[in-house]
């Protein structure tokens, strides 16, 4: 059984498909997910989605790119949404300084107010960070609010392991497998298994070798199958540790 922490099953790129993907992701085996909010749409379709599959699980936030346009007011209806018993995080949020959609400072700002927001919230919360490491570890410092995951991690050993000392998870997706990924798997040999996650953050980033098609939750398995290559263990082993570890970090009981 795996557990992929992070997908965007609501994704337009679903439309035609959309329930007869989810039927097949559960049946390949992965029988939990957690679909990801990234603006208030997508936020209000991954709780959607989590009511409509019992293995289906939601976070809700706005992510860097639309920073630009967030108000207070998209704040309350966060925290409203959160309200709902299948929403496990906040997210995902950060920043995102490789596209700059939005201005940096109102990213920081954002993103410093949704790591409150789910401060308040009791809830863990999923970074974005794309070129932005040192923004990202100065804003999450001076909150100190460590209940949170770094997807999709793309920084260094050294980052990575005062992330695992303050407290916080490393999700692996697709670029683990990929030819030129060298350094994130240096990442992964050096980050305890206990606080890896792994994810496919479809319907981008499809792992080896589907890289390129379009991406969905069952393809887990070969993030998981790269991870358990690296780390010497057993492709169950790999599977059992990193499906308690999402349980464990997104407080779901089953
Ligand atoms: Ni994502």
């Amino acid at each position: 059984m795996f557990f992929d922490t992070h997908t965007h099953l609501d994704d337009d790129r679903f439309c035609d498909d959309r329930d007869s993907v989810i039927e097949a992701v559960y049946a390949s085996g992965v029988t939990l997910a957690v679909n990801i909010g990234a603006d208030l749409e997508s936020s209000l379709s991954s709780v959607e989605l989590s009511k409509q599959y019992d293995f289906i699980y939601a976070s809700v936030g706005v992510h860097p790119h639309d920073a630009e346009d967030m108000q207070e007011a998209d704040v309350e209806a966060l925290r409203t949404l959160s309200a709902n018993p299948k929403v496990v995080a906040i997210g995902e949020i950060g920043l995102d300084y490789h596209y700059e959609n939005s201005s940096r400072d109102l990213q920081k700002k954002w993103f410093r107010r949704q790591i409150e927001l789910a401060r308040e919230l009791d809830l863990p919360f999923i970074v974005h960070d794309r070129d932005a490491h040192g923004d990202t570890m100065e804003i999450i410092k001076s909150v100190g609010y460590n209940r949170g995951v770094f997807h999709c991690y793309s920084g260094s050993v050294e980052m990575a392991k005062e992330l695992v000392n303050m407290g916080f998870y490393i999700s692996f997706a697709g670029p683990l497998t990929f030819s030129n990924g060298k350094k994130t798997r240096e990442v992964a040999l050096s980050v305890p298994v206990e606080r890896i996650l792994i994810e496919t953050d479809s319907p981008y980033l499809s792992p080896e070798p589907h890289r390129g098609q379009r991406n969905d939750s069952s393809k887990v398995r070969f993030v998981g199958e790269k991870l358990a290559e690296i780390k010497g263990l057993s492709i169950e082993e790999t599977a059992r540790i990193t499906y308690e570890n999402g349980k464990n970090f997104f407080g779901i009981q089953e």
